[in-house]
């Protein structure tokens, strides 16, 4: 058991009266408290980790081994207790041929089959080899998903807009028919390719999102849908029973959890966006941080110290969330990609042998890219009373020479937004400012105390050259492995997700019930809300 809980507690107990501003009187700070690799800058100095944290963070990385829990998930041992699954969305990106066993089968091989089924699918329809029914070329796609077989390619598509060569990629995942309808919306069936992806084949969303599509297919081309369909599954049976092709399907093992399949066949409508070879680089980002992770020193790692800070954040500082702050307009998607991949592994009360947790466990994790993130609730960032860590993310180069001054702009407000919540305003500078606006008497006070800013609010900065499709793999795969780190030292399951269950239990109860059913055993709120909902 370690001691490092309680001695970082003691350490914040004493930092309560340092500023972040205040620890960059150290001026090799910046040194200690950040990490590079050839890409990525990871900027943690402004955070009010000191010297003996860090070490103490290292320490307690180390104690709850950290390091063989890494190796046990890279060898494919099953690490997913719950679900009796080795975890290995890693060898998806992996080009090693050296035997992984799973179950007494190596799994390598199966892999590279695939990846090489769907480059030889995404080339045939790219090129027009493969047509629609009428002999017309595929203009769309539409990847029917969720959660993990929809936040992932279509977040990774979506950032990657500026490599497209294919045609032109859209995702429907809400069961809302407002979603399958405006996405539909202007589409037209005869040029259209509909993908249908869900690990299970049950998911009650995308089975219903199916079938809604395939009857506009069939209002569109008749009797050859199955022209028109692709599936992305590991139930092949159930493919089957939908009327879709063999060749047509993509499956994978269920040793790659939802969250974390956008690496395999899960990722066909990135690699009908971007091309194979834009997708292979996409894998190879991912490989290279796992190489990272695998073999840099803790002191060193990103995401072991991603993770650290995390920890910090949450368990030492108690604070309850993360936001997200992308300074790209193309990662839009990749605060809601994130919830999934952080909330839904790292949202548990138990240990991995069932015992309740003794700490905090995942933060709520939320943002919107920058610069629109300001101008809504950055308020809150600088001036509530609440302490989120902001986690931003910013290229060096944008993908619009033309518009230099846009990226330029861009830069500058990311930088400001670290600073500000860094320096805070003091009151006496606050009542200048008022003072020069003119205010005086008893306005002048009111007036600066609005103005002050407490500052010495936590940010990280994870700084890169351009967003390629190697460097989005790397960014994805740093993420997934700071996850990882955090549920090693919490001692949970990182990789099951229990919690979605009931909910979706008692949605089938209440189905028969919205339908006009007697609403039986039910409280007196949902049967009132019933009443009002039915029509
Ligand atoms: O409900 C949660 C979940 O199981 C996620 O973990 C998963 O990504 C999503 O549903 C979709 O599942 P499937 O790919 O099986 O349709």
């Amino acid at each position: 058991m370690t001691n490092c809980w309680s001695k970082l507690k003691e350490n914040f107990s004493s930092a309560k009266d340092r500023s972040i501003n205040s620890l960059f009187d150290d001026t090799t700070r910046m040194d200690h408290f950040s990490a590079e690799t050839d890409q990525f800058l990871l900027d943690f100095s402004k955070t009010n980790i000191d010297h003996e944290a860090l070490a103490l963070l290292i320490r307690l990385a180390e104690d709850t081994e950290v390091a063989a829990k890494r190796e046990a998930m890279f060898a494919g041992q099953k690490i997913n207790k719950t679900e009796d699954r080795a975890v290995l969305h890693t060898a998806l990106r992996a080009s090693n041929t050296v035997p992984l066993i799973v179950d007494g089968k190596d799994v390598r091989h199966g892999i590279e089959v695939t990846l090489s089924r769907m480059e030889s699918f995404c080339r045939a329809v790219q090129s027009g080899t493969i047509l629609a029914s009428g002999g017309e070329r595929f203009t769309d796609v539409v990847n029917i998903g969720i959660g993990g077989s929809d936040l992932g390619p279509a977040m990774a598509t979506r950032a990657l807009a500026p490599y497209h060569i294919g045609p032109r990629c859209h995702f429907i995942s809400n069961v809302d028919g407002a979603d399958l309808t405006d996405t539909l919306c202007g589409l037209d069936p005869r040029r259209t390719l509909v993908i249908i992806a869900s690990k299970t084949f049950t998911t009650i969303e995308t089975m219903t999102n199916a079938k809604s599509a395939l009857r506009w297919l069939k209002a569109g081309v008749g009797e050859a849908v199955a022209d028109h369909l692709a599936a992305v599954s590991t139930s092949l049976e159930r493919t089957a029973e939908m009327g879709i092709h063999p060749t047509r399907v993509f499956g994978f093992a269920d040793w790659v959890g939802g969250r974390y399949s956008l690496w395999g066949p899960v990722g066909l409508p990135i690699m009908m966006a971007i091309g194979p070879k834009n997708f292979r680089e996409f894998l190879a980002g991912g490989l290279a941080m796992d190489t990272h992770f695998q073999t840099a020193p803790f002191a060193r790692n990103l995401p072991v110290l991603l993770g650290l800070v995390g920890i910090w954040h949450r368990n030492i500082c108690q604070y309850s969330s993360r936001a997200i702050l992308p300074y790209d307009e193309r990662l839009g998607r990749l605060p809601a990609y994130l919830q999934q991949l952080d909330m839904e592994s790292n949202g548990k009360r138990v240990t991995l042998d069932g015992k309740e947790l003794s700490h905090a466990s995942g933060p709520v994790v939320w943002g919107e890219p920058g610069t629109n993130g300001q101008h809504a609730f950055f308020q809150l960032l600088h001036q509530g009373t609440e302490v989120a860590p902001a986690e931003f993310l910013i290229a060096a180069k944008g993908h619009e020479p033309a518009l230099q001054e846009h990226h330029d702009l861009l830069k500058a407000n990311c930088l400001a937004q670290s600073e500000a919540l860094m320096l805070g305003r003091t009151y006496d500078q606050a009542l200048a400012i008022a003072r020069n606006l003119g205010y005086d008497g008893s306005e002048l006070h009111t007036q600066a105390t609005q103005r002050v800013f407490p500052g010495s609010r936590p940010s990280i900065t994870l700084a890169f050259p351009k967003l390629t499709p190697f460097v989005l793999g790397q960014i994805i795969a740093l993420y997934e492995h700071r996850v990882f780190v955090e549920g090693a030292i919490w001692n949970i399951n990182s990789f099951d997700q229990w919690g979605v269950e009931l909910g979706k239990e008692l949605a089938n109860m209440l189905l028969p019930m919205v339908k006009g059913a007697a609403p039986n055993g039910k409280d007196a709120s949902t049967c009132r809300l019933l009443k009002k909902l039915a029509v």
